[in-house]
Order: C-alpha cells, then structure tokens, then sequence
C-alpha cells in the first residue's frame, strides 16, 4: 500500500504536469475558440475511458535557454482509450505548450503510442495542432519527424489511421497527416501549410492569410488534403465517431455488423433517375436507395464532387461505395476525381470492404488544362486501383458508360465479379451524336439535307449501340434489371461474394502511377 505522502506526491504532480503551458496559454487557446488538448482527448473518447501514458515525459534539449524550460508533458498527450466500446490509441499535442512544437522526446511519446497501435491492431487517431518541427532541437526534431512518417507507413493499410487538424500545422506537421488515412478539419481552426506566410512574404513577398494558404476550406475544396469539414470541434469529434463505426479495427478484423433495414421510402429509386439521359440528377440518392436505413457516410464530399465516395451499409456490412454524380461535370473523371476514386478503392481494398461502383457518365474531360495537368497519369491510377483490388467489386450501369469511363468504373476487364445495367444504360465508346459525326461523316457530307441525313445516323446508331444489350450479349454485363431490382441484386452479389478468394502474382509490390 503506497503511503498517502507518496499518493498526494504523485496527485501534485499530476495536476502540475495536467495544467499544459499554463493559465495565460491555455486562455489565449480558448480566445481562439479552440479546446484544449486534454479536453479533446475527453470529449471525443467513451466518458472515463482515457488511459494516459508518458505523462511525466520531460525534454532534454539544452540549447537556446532550453535547460531553463519545463515544458508539461513535452506539449503532447498520448494515451488509449475506447470509442464506442472498441480500443483506440490517441495523441494531442498541446499547443499551449511551446506551440506543440516537436521536438525529441515529444516526437518519442507519439512513436510509442504509434508503435503500440500497430502491435496491438488498433486504429490510432492523431489530434494535431502544431508550430512544426521544435527549432531550438535542430535536427533531433527532424528525425523525430522522419521516425513519425516512418510508422504511418508501415502502419499504412494496417490499421486505420485518423489525423485531425486542430489548430495551425506547419512544416512538418503536415506530412504526418498527408501520410495517413482520413484527414479531418474545422472552420476558423485548421490550418495546414508548408512554408507559412511569413516564408511566402519573405521569400516572394507577397502577402497572404494564413486561412487564405491553407484553411479548412482551402484543404476541403482545393486541394483534397482533407476528407471531412466540419464548423465545431464537436461536430468534428462526431464525423469521427461515425467514421470509426464503418471500419474493421485492422485488416484483419472485419467492421462491426449493424441491424439490417430497409432503405427509406422516400428514396424511390425508379423516379430519382431520370429518362432523359441529359438531364442530370444526384447519385447520392441512387445509393441512398439501395443501403440499409438510407445510411451513407460520404467521404470528401467539398472536394472533386464530379466523384461520390464513401461507405453505406448492405445487409448489415460495411459497402464502399464510387459513382460518378452527373450533377456537376456530368460526372466526368479528371485528374482530381480520379485520384480521389484510386486513393478510396485502395482504402476498401485494404481493409476487406467490398466496393459497389455505380456508373454514368460520358467520359474523361476533354481539355489543354487536363492534359497537360497529367489526365493520363492520374486516371491510370484508377485503372490500377480497380484492377489490382481483390475485394468484392460489383458494378451497376445506370445510363452512360461511354469509352474510357465504361473501362475505368469498374468494368468487367478490371475483374467486376458482377455487371449490372438498367434497361436505359448505354455502354459505347462514345455518345450517338459525336459517334455519327465521325463514322458517318462521308454520309452525311454529300447527302441533300445534311442535318436531316444526321438524325438519321444518330438514330441508326443509337438503335444498335446505345443500349446494355451488345455488352450483355458478350456477357461483359451479366445481368439486366430493372431499377428496383438494384437492392435485391446488390445484396445477393454481397452474399454471394463472402468467401472471394483470388491471388495475384508474386511480386514485392506494383509500381502504381503515383
Ligand atoms: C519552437 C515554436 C514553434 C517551433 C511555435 N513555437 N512554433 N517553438 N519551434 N516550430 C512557440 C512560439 O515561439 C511561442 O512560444 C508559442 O509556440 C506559440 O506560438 P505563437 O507564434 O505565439 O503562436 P501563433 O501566433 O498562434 O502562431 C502559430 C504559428 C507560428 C503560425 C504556428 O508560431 C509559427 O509560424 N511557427 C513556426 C512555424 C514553422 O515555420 N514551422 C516549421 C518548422 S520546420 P512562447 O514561448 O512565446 O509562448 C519544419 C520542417 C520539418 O517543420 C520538415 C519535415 C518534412
């Protein structure tokens, strides 16, 4: 039995150590409107459920009056606690503690905590808000960095990794989250740069917010860094929470199974398409319609919005879900939305969650802009994905699947165990009018009315190409139904995949078009 001098030692330095960089600091963090560190950790994870570890942590730099310091903690928390009843392993740096800089020892706290969820098979969650790389520690700062991004690698495709940006993160702080699974930001607080804008004025002297360089908007709409928005903290902590409740624990666990439901009756599958093919409609209600509650978690929903992701729940597992979303571009695939389809296909795969595919669209964007932007690069990167995914892949045509699209959805030739098509889908290699104009150019050329002698054509081809039956015929669609058949045929390709089992060739890895 310890003695109560020692236990009230010990509660002392506690309560030292709990209170961060202070009163003055932590005030000017809730001027901010942003939590603190601890409170984070408490509010995201099961009431009571935190475990802390390395509380007691201190820094050894020297240099730069640092041996004058104590900084509580080293300015970060690292712990386990529960989510939903399930394990977690959780770190927050503390901003109010020398900026949540990182330096050695705190780069050693999140190491260990890192190496003890990719032992343990559990998903780490990282709360970052951070100055970067600890200037006054030169270069043990850096490898501490390097040791970080070390770890998310391995621990890549492992166990899920979740990075939420709670603050400003600059120079290294950013790449630990880019090297992670999902990204999450909150209006007003986030921020993510490489060179801030002091470096920018400086360097090419002009002058910029920080909002304005890497702000939760900018890192949702521009440039995909981040895969949830939010305008709270605690809307943040709940995105996080749902997300966790689709996915295994690693990959070799599977997601938790949920009570299996209709969808909802408004989502009536038949009238959200409609039979005018250029008209468009939104995807996110096809898929509403076919899971179980209408439950559909999307993931960058700001970003590259021509492509909808995100996970739905069939028969009561976990489904990611791909599909082109003709309210905006049509649907097309370009650079952005094919990097954001590849990245999403690899994650499912990764971790055994089957991928339904959903298609309609008229191709990939035309353009000097995409080309020269690296269209050929970044759309090989779906056809890998697709082709090298093992897990369950199930395709339905809903209208258009015209050319590079109807290959790189998830077609048969990239091993879709199965192809449905609606009745109105129409898989060519490019749409009837621009298919005319081109075989038919001669004909219509030298006919007495060429306009007339055009719909004419269009008509001729749209009889024979512009519907599933030719693809059905060569069994490169294996099966046609009716729209309100979707669900029902879903579920059966879900069932009936359980046990998929296909090997691919020796090798140490692929050299995807990164
Ligand atoms: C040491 C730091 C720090 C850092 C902040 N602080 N960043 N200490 N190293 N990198 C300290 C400040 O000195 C201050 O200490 C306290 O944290 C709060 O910082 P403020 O500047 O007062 O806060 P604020 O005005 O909110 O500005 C936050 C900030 C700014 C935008 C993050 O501090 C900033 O620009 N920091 C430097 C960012 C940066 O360039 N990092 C890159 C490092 S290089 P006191 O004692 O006054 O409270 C890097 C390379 C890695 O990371 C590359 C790997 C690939």
């Amino acid at each position: 039995m310890a003695s109560l001098k020692k236990v009230q030692e010990l509660q002392k330095r506690r309560e030292e150590v709990q209170q961060g960089g202070g009163e003055q600091a932590i005030q000017k963090q809730v001027a901010m409107g942003k939590m603190t560190a601890r409170e984070r950790i408490i509010k995201l994870l099961d009431a009571a459920s935190f475990n802390e570890y390395d509380l007691f942590v201190e820094h050894e730099a020297r240099d730069f009056g640092m041996d004058q310091k104590t900084l509580h903690g080293d300015g970060v928390i690292t712990g386990t606690g529960t989510i939903g009843g399930r394990p977690v392993c959780i770190f927050a740096q503390d901003f109010t503690v020398a900026g949540g800089s990182l330096g050695n020892m705190h780069a050693r706290k999140i190491t260990k905590i890192m190496d003890h969820s990719l032992k343990m098979r559990m998903p780490l969650i990282g709360i970052n808000d951070s100055g970067g790389a600890r200037i006054q520690e030169g270069v043990n700062s850096l490898a501490g960095y390097g040791e970080i991004f070390f770890r998310n690698t391995l621990a890549s495709g492992v166990i899920p990794q979740i990075s939420v940006i709670l603050g400003p993160c600059a120079g290294g702080a950013v790449y630990s989250p880019a090297l992670t699974d999902f990204v999450f930001v909150v209006e007003n607080i986030s921020k993510m740069f490489i060179t801030g804008p002091e470096v920018i004025k400086t360097v090419l002297g002009e002058d910029i917010t920080m909002e304005e360089l890497g702000g939760a908007r900018v890192h949702s709409e521009i440039t995909g860094n981040a895969h949830f928005f939010s305008e709270t903290e605690d809307e943040c902590f709940e995105q996080i929470k749902i997300l966790l409740s689709y996915l295994p624990w690693s990959n070799t666990d599977v997601p938790a199974r949920k009570e299996i439901k209709e969808p909802n009756a408004d989502f009536i599958i038949a009238k959200i398409v409609p039979a005018e093919k250029k008209l468009p409609y939104d995807v996110r209600n096809v898929i509403r319609a076919v899971t179980d509650g209408s439950d559909f978690f999307e993931i960058q929903e700001l970003w590259a919005s021509n492509i909808i992701i995100g996970f739905g729940t069939m028969g009561g597992r976990t489904v990611g879900f791909v599909a082109n979303q003709p309210l905006v571009l049509a649907g097309v695939l370009d650079v952005d939305s094919s990097d954001k389809a590849a990245r999403f296909i690899r994650y499912c795969d990764a971790f055994n969650i089957p991928i339904v595919t959903l298609v309609d669209l008229p191709g990939y964007l035309p353009g000097v802009d995409q080309e020269h932007a690296g269209v050929i690069r970044h759309g090989a990167k779906l056809l890998y994905a697709y082709s090298e995914a093992t897990v369950p892949k199930i395709t339905v045509i809903i209208r258009k699947a015209y050319g590079g699209g109807y290959i790189a959805m998830n077609s048969r030739h990239l091993r879709a165990d199965f192809v449905f098509a609606w009745p109105d889908a129409e898989v060519a290699v490019m749409g009837p009018e621009g298919a005319a104009n081109i075989i038919f150019r001669k004909e219509i050329a030298s006919a007495e009315d060429p306009e007339e002698m055009r719909k004419k054509m269009v008509q001729e081809y749209k009889e024979k190409f512009a519907n599933p039956y030719v693809a059905a015929s060569k069994g490169y669609i294996d099966s046609v139904i009716e729209p309100q058949e979707t669900r029902k045929s879903l579920l059966h390709a879900l069932e009936v995949s359980g046990g998929k089992s296909v090997g691919m060739p020796a090798k140490k890895h692929g050299i995807p078009p990164f």
